[in-house]
């Protein structure tokens, strides 16, 4: 495979020989992954290539039927998608999950609420929301994402709010990764720009983001390296230096072999 970084750099997170099957489908056939400390990877493939079933693989939300994972050379078994959590792997999934009838705030600390001191945090589980609310205004100031109020309940946000809900959560929590599983589909020319400028900002500080998208004038802005989802496999790994995006998608859709 060609598009290392380095020869001496070893890969942050590594996935050899997965393979998923949904009954007689299968959506993974040995596919092989490698993301490289602070790198944008983009990962391309046409509809049914199984990009989100490798990132749900990656992330715990789906277990494999073969193959290893590995976080720094480790072996890692994410039972459930809160494993990868703690582990430092927070997803932006392709059918988003934030909690519409919530404030911003409460979506922000979804599974990780901040309790008050003493016994009306300990005993009575109280959260405390006045520093809730403070951290998700600092999160979102900190990538550029503009709402009105925290206190405004998501479901009247637009797409391009919630998304930012989502990425900003994502990005508050990710120690290690970021995944993104198609952030820009749903969401309109100006929103998107907010998303991609959004990833810039997350590279920026040092975590690497893995991004599955369709838009190739994005992926060919944003990304480090290609890597290129076919049949259930991983079939190359480009850079933008290296092929031209008709050569991806020549690539992608089988026209010429890798
Ligand atoms: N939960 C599921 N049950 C059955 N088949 C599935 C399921 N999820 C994905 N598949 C199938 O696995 C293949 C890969 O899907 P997917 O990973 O969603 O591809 P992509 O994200 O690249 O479009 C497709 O044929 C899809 O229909
Ligand atoms: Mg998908």
């Amino acid at each position: 495979m060609s598009a290392q970084p380095s020869t001496t750099v070893e890969p942050l997170f590594q996935a050899r020989g997965i393979v998923k099957r949904f009954g007689h489908v299968t959506a993974l056939s040995g596919a092989d992954f490698d993301l490289y400390p602070g790198e944008v990877l983009a990962v391309i493939g046409d509809n049914g290539a199984g990009k989100s079933t490798l990132i749900k693989v990656l992330s715990g939300a789906l277990h494999p039927d073969e193959g290893d994972i590995r976080l720094d050379g480790e072996v890692v078994t994410f039972k459930t998608p809160l494993d990868a959590r703690r582990a430092g792997i927070e997803t932006v999934y392709q059918d988003l999950a934030v909690a519409p009838a919530l404030d911003i705030a409460s979506n922000l600390f979804l599974g990780r609420e901040l309790r008050r001191g003493g016994p009306l945090g300990q005993v009575l589980r109280m959260l405390d929301k006045r520093e809730m609310r403070r951290e998700a205004t600092r999160a979102l100031a900190e990538l550029n994402i503009d709402v009105q109020s925290v206190r405004s309940a998501v479901q009247d946000l637009s797409g391009g709010q919630r998304q930012g809900v989502a990425v900003a959560r994502a990005a508050a929590w990710g120690r290690r990764v970021v995944i993104m599983d198609e952030p820009t589909a749903a969401l309109g020319v100006k929103e998107t720009a907010q998303v991609v400028e959004l990833i810039k900002r997350v590279r920026e500080r040092g975590l690497p983001v893995i991004l599955i998208s369709h838009d190739m004038p994005h992926v060919f802005e944003l990304a480090d390296r290609i890597h290129i989802m076919r049949l259930g496999k991983r079939a190359a790994v480009v850079t933008p230096q290296s092929h031209t995006m008709q050569e991806a998608v020549a690539i992608m859709t089988g026209a010429t072999a890798a």
